[in-house]
């Protein structure tokens, strides 16, 4: 089942790496399929976890006004400030990229000279999908849902020297402990930590994101990739960033396009970065733990349906044998759900819910139940 030569957990994909033992590559999923290609106009989107609530005016005035620069290139340095300062670091520890999936290209492209590339599953497909591309060779860790699909450090190979893991992580909205995930980097490797659901992350009696690495600078080879798309409903704009080393982001921008992100998505970055924007996004992690916590009781109230782990994001993973049928039972009767099976280390019997309204969520929930009874 796992790869020759690799310890448990572990398997390989992608280009020759001659100086290493030939490994046996699974069949690949589907790394290129995303959410949004569940959702076609008519159904209740529940695939894409991006909300959709109507664009508060703070965050909406400075996009609209930067539509009368835009005979100017961009000029990332105020929003680079911004985001520097709300994640109290320097602003040479901040690079703007055009969306977190401009980051993971960056990273792959830029750090050609690594030699073991891991990427921790089941986890966001695009990392793997951009080291790829840029010929690298992949080896996966696979978690295992019998252990609640929680980060284990020690199944990482110690001399991997890149290392992409999600937090919390896409599908299983699962949230590492931050020392947990910390205890991944070492000199010599770079830690790559997907943070673009970290702002919907909340726990009683913490003021900011439970786990967040964001503004850590005392780990070695730390990059935190974030995003605005999910929490700002900013999908289409095409916002992100990365937090890390100064050094190692010079090397990341050296082949990042010239004026990758445009004058508009540069006016959000830094209506985001306020102390005004953070408090709303905590208001807004509330509720959806609120609404969260309704989706799981409901869910878990239903016949043959589990839920592994504790969801700590915007979207719950689900365990139901025949997920794969059910959810086209689904969309014949209006709903789309994102398939779990093009995520390495699923198969046929998950599907991913996006948390939603309690109204919502009632009438996703009763539906589900007829499927499952008939
Ligand atoms: C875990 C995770 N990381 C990164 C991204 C990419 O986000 P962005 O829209 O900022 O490129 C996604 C999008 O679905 C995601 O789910």
């Amino acid at each position: 089942m796992y790869a020759q030569g690799y310890p448990p957990g572990t398997t390989a994909t992608g280009g020759e790496a001659p100086d290493r033992p030939a490994a046996v590559a699974e069949p690949s999923p589907d790394l290129g399929h995303h959410g949004d290609a569940e959702v076609v106009p008519g159904l209740v989107d529940l695939a894409v976890n991006v909300r959709r609530d109507p664009m508060p005016d703070w965050l909406r005035a400075p996009i609209t006004a930067a539509l009368d620069e835009l005979a100017s290139y961009p000029d990332p340095s105020a929003a680079r400030a911004a985001v520097a300062a709300r994640h109290r670091r320097p602003a040479d520890e901040v690079l703007l990229t055009a969306g977190a999936a401009e980051g993971f290209v960056l990273l792959a492209q830029a750090l050609r000279d690594v030699r073991r590339a891991v990427v921790v599953h089941p986890q966001f497909t695009e990392p793997e999908a951009a080291l790829l591309a840029a010929g690298h060779r992949v080896e996966r860790v696979v978690l295992p849902a019998e252990t609640g699909f929680r980060l284990d450090p020690e199944l990482v190979p110690a001399d991997a020297d890149l290392v992409f893991v999600g937090n919390p992580t896409n599908p299983t909205s699962v949230l590492h402990p931050a020392e947990t995930v910390a205890a991944l980097a070492r000199p010599g490797r770079v830690l790559v930590v997907d943070e673009a659901f970290a702002d919907t992350t909340i726990a009683p009696g913490v003021t900011g994101e439970p786990e967040s690495l964001a503004a850590r600078r005392d780990v070695p080879g730390l990059v935190v990739v974030r995003s605005l798309t999910k929490t700002w409903g900013l999908a289409g704009l095409r916002i992100g960033y990365l937090l890390g080393p100064a050094g190692l982001l010079t090397r990341l921008a050296a082949v990042q396009p010239l004026w990758a992100v445009s004058t508009p998505a540069l006016a959000a970055a830094r209506a985001c970065a306020t102390p005004q924007a953070v408090a709303a996004e905590r208001q807004i992690a509330a509720r959806l733990a609120e609404d969260r916590a309704y989706l799981v009781d409901r869910l878990t109230g239903l016949p043959g349906v589990s839920i592994v782990g504790k969801p700590a994001s915007a979207f719950v993973l689900v365990r139901l044998t025949g997920a794969a049928d059910v959810r086209l039972t689904l969309r014949e009767h209006g709903y789309a759900v994102r398939r779990g099976d093009t995520f390495p280390g699923l198969g046929t019997d998950w599907l991913r819910v996006a948390v939603r309204d309690t109204a919502t969520t009632d009438a996703f929930v009763d539906l589900l139940a007829k499927i499952l009874e008939a």
